[in-house]
C-alpha cells in the first residue's frame, strides 16, 4: 500500500506519523514564564539535533483550543530563551500525564502534578527534582516548520542521579524510561546487542 499524505489529509497523516515514528522518547519540558510561573509539559517529537555542541530539539505543535495563541511552553521559551528537559521514568508516568492536561496559563503545573521544582545551575527555568535526568538548555533557535515550531536548545548542564551514572554510561534499566507509541506508551522490554562488524 502506498499512502499520499495530501490525499490522506492532516488528521490521518498525523496518525500515520505517530504510529510509524516509534517508539519516541518524551521530553518533559519545564519552563518559567516572564511572570515567574512554572510550566511543565511532555513532547514526544523530540531528539538530539547535534552532538557537538550538544543540542536537543523539540517540536511544539499548535494549540488545540482557543485559550491562547500558542502553547505555554513555546511562549515561555520565546520570552525567556531557556528551558529544561526532564526524562520521564516509569514512576513519573502519572505525573507526566497530569502535566499534559490543558491547564490555564497562570496554573503552576508542578503543583498540579505534585512535583518539586528544583533550581537549575545555569538557566532560570526549574527542573523536576523527581526526574532521574534533567538537561538545562539555552535556546539556540526556533524554526517554523509548517504548522509546528522546532525548538533547538543547547545543553548547558546535565543532572543525573548519582547511582545512574557509572564509567561514562547511563544505567538504562534503572532509568526505566517511558516511550510513546502512537497515543499509547511503552517501557523497556529488554536490551540486547547486535554484533559489531
Ligand atoms: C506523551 C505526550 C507527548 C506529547 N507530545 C507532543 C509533541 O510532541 N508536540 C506537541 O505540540 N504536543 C505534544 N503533546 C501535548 C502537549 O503536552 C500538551 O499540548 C500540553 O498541554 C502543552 O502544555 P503547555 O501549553 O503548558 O505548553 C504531548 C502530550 C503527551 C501526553
Amino acid at each position: 500500500m502506498i499512502l499520499d499524505p495530501e490525499k490522506l489529509g492532516v488528521r490521518d497523516t498525523y496518525k500515520f506519523l505517530i504510529g510509524s515514528v516509534v517508539p519516541r522518547p518524551i521530553a518533559w519540558v519545564s519552563t518559567v514564564s516572564s511572570d515567574g510561573i512554572h510550566n511543565l509539559a511532555p513532547f514526544s517529537f523530540y531528539t538530539v539535533a547535534s552532538r557537538n555542541p550538544p543540542t536537543l530539539c523539540v517540536s511544539i505543535g499548535p494549540r488545540t483550543d482557543d485559550a491562547a495563541p500558542q502553547k505555554d511552553t513555546l511562549k515561555n521559551i520565546r520570552d525567556t530563551s531557556e528551558f529544561a528537559i526532564n526524562v520521564v521514568s516509569m514512576p513519573l508516568a502519572n505525573s507526566m500525564h497530569e502535566s499534559s492536561l490543558g491547564h490555564a496559563p497562570d496554573a503552576d503545573e508542578f503543583a498540579a502534578a505534585n512535583l518539586t521544582p528544583a533550581e537549575c545551575e545555569v538557566v532560570k527555568a526549574p527542573r523536576v527534582e523527581e526526574a532521574f535526568i534533567s538537561t538545562e538548555c539555552a535556546l539556540d533557535q526556533i524554526l517554523t516548520v509548517g504548522s509546528d515550531h522546532l525548538v533547538l536548545g543547547r545543553a548547558v548542564r546535565f543532572h543525573i542521579r548519582d547511582d545512574l551514572y557509572n564509567d561514562g554510561r547511563v544505567n538504562l534499566e534503572a532509568l526505566d524510561p517511558l516511550g510513546r507509541l502512537a497515543g499509547n506508551y511503552t517501557k523497556l522490554g529488554g536490551i540486547f546487542e547486535l554484533p559489531m562488524k
